[in-house]
């Protein structure tokens, strides 16, 4: 007998063995992912699309494009000598030695699906809104949630979603409510970019599905332009706006990369561009209709984290708030979760911004935009006015529901026109007193040519961090159901584009239980 057989067979050995195998399935560490596609590792890609204008809303579908809502949905099938298919999960070996010419990419979305305009009908739509831009896009996000969903138990979950937000507003056009109620007054229209009518319109989009290739990579994209009729493909994009997310990953190995860009141009110089794992029901972050996304257990502060590889190409200009991480939520003023009612509801936002030319416009002079106190990692409380103490340069900006009752002067309320509802934001800046969450502590870090994995202590920095609440009123549950990555260029002056890429995504609940993966 030679030694390769006898040294595995001894009982030590084949104890550590046993265990380090038992560690794979059952994640020993304890954590357990809140997303359906933990580290964006699934082969079967589930991945969708969706464009809002500023009050996140459609208003008006661009010509030809149908609402704008898309999906790209997979799953990945062998196709036997014999020519039958088997789909689902390949086998380890396929995996390791696989053959693309014997791999198949089984769409779950048809391009006529993407296509579905207004007043086109599809299972599950209310009749009643097939005329209503607005309710129609909301409905066809769910029926598309529909055909990717991935029906784990207990908890099925959609797809990752690519959100592109344009930030023009028509105060004239009457489309967006003020805190949510029908604002009585145009706003003062100075305040907010737009070229004349039609400024807030929906983009083109072009989809290219994801395909396999040769060499067993999938590829897949959606790109396109608010500058409607603009032929920017020959043209090249010169002088006009530009997003584009590409997807990008080899059979059975790591993660799929998102390769995103944003360009502004002269007429849409307000421009969003964020990959999100939003709830996979009810409300996310910003959005007052039932939503589909990733986020199969909607995570809680303080016991989360957020992992992801972030590599930054191209920063975007001096304007581009580029966030580490954006999330969103929604509470009312009482500490109530939301319901939906616009006129009470409150979306609460927190950003962490690591472009380095961003200022903090939190000062000494300039309490208003500071939130009235800081807690530190120990949970002491530093109020603002503590000249000495409080961390003013960790703050870019703070701003208050334009609905809460009960506020501390000086304060700026946040803008009442750019979402369905108040809003409420929390903005920060890389800084040392964020160090303890495994957040960026110099302005720089995380920036263009120092990409990184992050594991941030989302839960536990969020669990500290000030959000207006009604005296006297129970905390609100803090219960987070957006999650973002991406660019928010706020008004360039000249053209600027950002160029990313994000993969490795994960959110991992902290639990001492042990995990069983679902059974197949
Ligand atoms: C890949 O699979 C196809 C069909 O099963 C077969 O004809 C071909 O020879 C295989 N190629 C390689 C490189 O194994
Ligand atoms: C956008 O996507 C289309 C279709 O996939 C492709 O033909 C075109 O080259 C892309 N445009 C740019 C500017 O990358
Ligand atoms: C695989 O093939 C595609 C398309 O032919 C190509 O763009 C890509 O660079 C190749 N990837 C690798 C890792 O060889
Ligand atoms: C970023 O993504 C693009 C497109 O998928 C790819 O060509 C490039 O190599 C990626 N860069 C890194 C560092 O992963
Ligand atoms: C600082 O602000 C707190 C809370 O608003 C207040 O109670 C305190 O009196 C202020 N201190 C000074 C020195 O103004």
């Amino acid at each position: 007998m030679d030694e390769h057989p006898k040294l595995l067979l001894q009982p030590p050995l084949l104890l550590l063995l046993l265990l380090l195998l038992l560690c794979a399935f059952l994640r020993c560490d304890g954590d357990v992912s809140a997303v359906g596609d933990p580290g964006m590792r699934r082969d079967g890609l589930r991945v969708a699309f969706e464009a809002w204008n500023f009050c996140n809303e459609v208003g008006a579908e661009a010509p030809g494009m149908g609402s704008p809502r898309a999906a790209d949905c997979f799953d990945l099938s062998v196709k036997h000598s014999h020519g039958r298919e088997r789909p689902g999960r390949l086998p380890l070996r396929s995996k390791l030695h696989y053959n693309s010419s014997s791999l198949r990419l089984r769409h779950r979305v048809a391009e006529a699906h993407n296509k579905l305009g207004m007043g086109q009908s599809f299972p599950g739509v209310d009749q009643n809104t097939l005329r209503n831009a607005d309710l129609y896009a909301a409905q066809k996000e769910v029926f598309l949630g529909s055909l990717c969903e991935v029906r784990e138990r207990p908890n099925p979950w959609q797809f990752w979603m690519v959100m592109l937000k344009n930030g023009n507003y028509d105060g004239r056009s009457g489309l967006c409510p003020q805190n949510g109620k029908k604002a009585l007054l145009p706003p003062d229209s100075r305040k907010f970019p737009c070229f004349g009518v039609g400024c807030m319109n929906q983009p083109v989009l072009y989809h290219h599905r994801t395909e396999i290739s040769e060499n067993g990579t999938m590829r897949g994209g959606f790109n396109g332009t608010y500058e409607l009729g603009s032929h920017f493909t020959e043209d090249g994009i010169g002088g006009v706006s530009f997003y584009e997310v590409i997807w990008e990953k080899k059979i059975g190995f790591g993660s799929w990369v998102f390769h995103h860009k944003l360009k502004t141009s002269k007429k849409y110089p307000w421009l969003m561009l964020y990959l999100r794992a939003d709830a996979t029901k009810g409300l996310s972050g910003g959005y007052h209709y039932d939503t589909r996304g990733m986020l199969k257990t909607l995570p809680e502060s303080p016991n989360f984290k957020v992992r992801f590889t972030l590599d930054i190409k191209q920063g975007g200009g001096p304007k581009s708030q580029f966030y580490l991480i954006d999330m969103g939520s929604c509470w009312k003023n009482n500490g109530h979760p939301c319901d939906g009612d616009v006129l009470t509801d409150v979306t609460r936002y927190s950003e962490m911004i690591i472009n380095p030319e961003t200022q903090s416009w939190c000062s000494p002079n300039n309490l208003g935009a500071c939130p009235p106190y800081h807690i530190m990692p120990d949970n002491r409380k530093i109020y603002r006015n503590d000249t000495a103490k409080f961390p003013y340069s960790a703050y870019h900006y703070y701003c208050a529901p334009g609905n809460a009752l009960y506020l501390e002067a000086p304060v700026s309320t946040c803008d009442p026109y750019s979402n369905p509802q108040a809003q409420e934001l929390v903005q920060l800046l890389p800084h040392p007193v964020w160090g303890p969450y495994g957040y960026p502590t110099r302005q720089g870090d995380g920036w263009i040519g120092d990409g990184r994995t992050w594991e941030l202590d989302v839960g536990g920095l969020s669990s500290r961090l000030y959000f207006y609440q009604d005296p006297g009123t129970p905390p609100a549950k803090r219960v987070w159901t957006s999650l973002d990555v991406g660019t928010e260029i706020f008004v360039s002056d000249q053209d600027e584009m950002a160029e990313w890429n994000l993969s490795d995504f994960d959110v991992l609940l902290e639990s001492t239980k042990s995990y069983f993966p679902p059974f197949h």
